[in-house]
């Protein structure tokens, strides 16, 4: 099936910006970015404010449609602070995009942002998949005047119908949402993701990849009376024990989140042990509302996470026991065991709902399913394929 997958990377690169942003509560009236000055996580600094100006929160020919003569037929003209530098470090970017008759802004997602759109002209079929344990389908068809909401850092596509062109406006609350299309980071990152981790991804059938994860349900419990409140509430035992790795993957995820531990409720974190046998692979995932950070406690482990577009650049990095690695919030990623005995690994998340959304479950298992069309212009894959991928779940 891998070899399906293998030549249509590069399906198009959207220019979004690569600058990061925390998004953070502005600090000042206006922080005008400086194209000049260096580029802080927080984004660019400001500029002189004696030398900012009213063009710096300005930009015209929004009105033009986008060039959508492009095998997917849509074209997204996003403003984020790159093109707008007024709007640095308030939270906040725009986007204008065109669909030709037929034409997909294909499966992705914004690690970094919320997005509501509203349609301006024509029909939009849209979708957005939830995340585990349940990847069920949100799909509505909206007319002009209709609004939608894609949660941030969930699996959604935008289709247009219907023979005419159709155009939307969307918003994002973040100044660089940063956009992740599937099948570039699955199969155009680079380098390229080991053929194996593609193909055990992609492969498994529904029950037995969720068998792999152990998920976490809707947080923001209501605050128990503080009087009944005791120490077992703030506390776990035998994480020291592996978990049960007979799984096809041949891993297994055993997170603690506020339904274990009632006392993490509100808290932002959450905390996993991860066990992997011999060859053991936890597969491409993300985590639309957390950052990881991994600790190796026993044997090797291979990891990787693939930035967003335009790069999808994959971070490889071979781990040994006691070594410590990052994988952004949003972003793809994967660890496998690349040796012939047993590897542990602990890993904390800064959400006490960092939630999962596996690629495979996401794509071929959702419920309803997303249409096969959607999925073929996505994967450019024939139906025929796509069909087969979805009996296996
Ligand atoms: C639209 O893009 C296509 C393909 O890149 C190009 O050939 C064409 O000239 C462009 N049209 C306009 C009006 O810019
Ligand atoms: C591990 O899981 C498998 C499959 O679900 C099950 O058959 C087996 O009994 C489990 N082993 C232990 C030790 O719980």
């Amino acid at each position: 099936m891998a070899s399906h997958h293998i030549f249509f990377f590069g399906l198009l690169a959207l220019s979004f910006s690569l600058v990061l942003a925390t998004d953070n509560n502005p600090l000042f009236d206006i922080c005008v970015a400086d194209p000049k000055g260096p580029v802080t996580a927080s984004g660019p600094l400001c500029k002189d404010l004696k030398l900012v100006h009213e063009n710096d929160f300005f930009f015209t020919g929004l009105h033009k449609p986008g060039n959508t003569s492009n095998p997917l037929g849509s074209k997204v003209t996003l403003l984020n602070a790159q093109q707008i530098p007024g709007l640095n470090s308030l939270g906040i970017s725009f986007a204008r995009i065109d669909f030709q008759p037929g034409g997909i802004n294909p499966l992705h997602l914004h690690p970094r942002g919320s997005e509501i759109l509203t349609v301006i002209e024509g029909t939009l079929e849209v979708g957005f998949v939830t995340s585990s344990p349940d990847y069920r389908l949100f799909t509505k068809v909206l007319q002009k005047g209709d609004v939608f909401v894609f949660p941030a850092g969930l699996v959604h596509y935008q289709k247009n119908p219907e023979h005419v062109p159709a155009v939307a406006y969307a918003s994002l609350n973040s100044q660089n949402p940063g956009s992740i299309l599937l099948a570039n980071t699955a199969f155009g990152s680079t380098p390229k993701i080991n053929t194996d981790i593609l193909v055990k991804t992609f492969h498994l059938d529904k029950k037995l990849n969720k068998a792999a994860t152990e998920e976490v349900t809707a947080s923001g419990a209501v605050c128990k009376d503080l009087k009944l409140v005791h120490e077992n509430d703030f506390f776990y035992t035998e994480l020291h024990k592996p978990g049960n790795i007979s799984s096809p993957l041949g891993s297994k995820v055993t997170l603690l989140n506020a339904q274990h531990i009632p006392g993490l409720n509100s808290l932002g974190i959450s905390f996993a042990r991860i066990d992997f046998r011999p060859g053991g692979i936890n597969p491409l995932h993300l985590h639309p509302r957390g950052s990881e950070i991994l600790t190796v406690i026993e044997g090797t482990l291979e990891v990787g996470f693939v930035t967003s577009s335009p790069e999808y650049r994959l971070f490889t990095k071979v781990l040994q026991k006691g070594d410590v690695f990052v994988f952004p919030i949003g972003l793809v990623h994967y660890q496998k065991n690349p040796k012939k005995v047993p590897a542990v690994a602990y890993a904390s998340l800064n959400s006490q709902n960092p939630g999962s959304v596996q690629l495979a479950n996401t794509v071929f298992g959702s419920t309803p399913e997303i249409n096969t069309d959607i999925l073929g212009e996505v994967f450019q894959l024939d139906k025929k394929v796509i069909s087969h991928g979805q009996m296996k779940f």
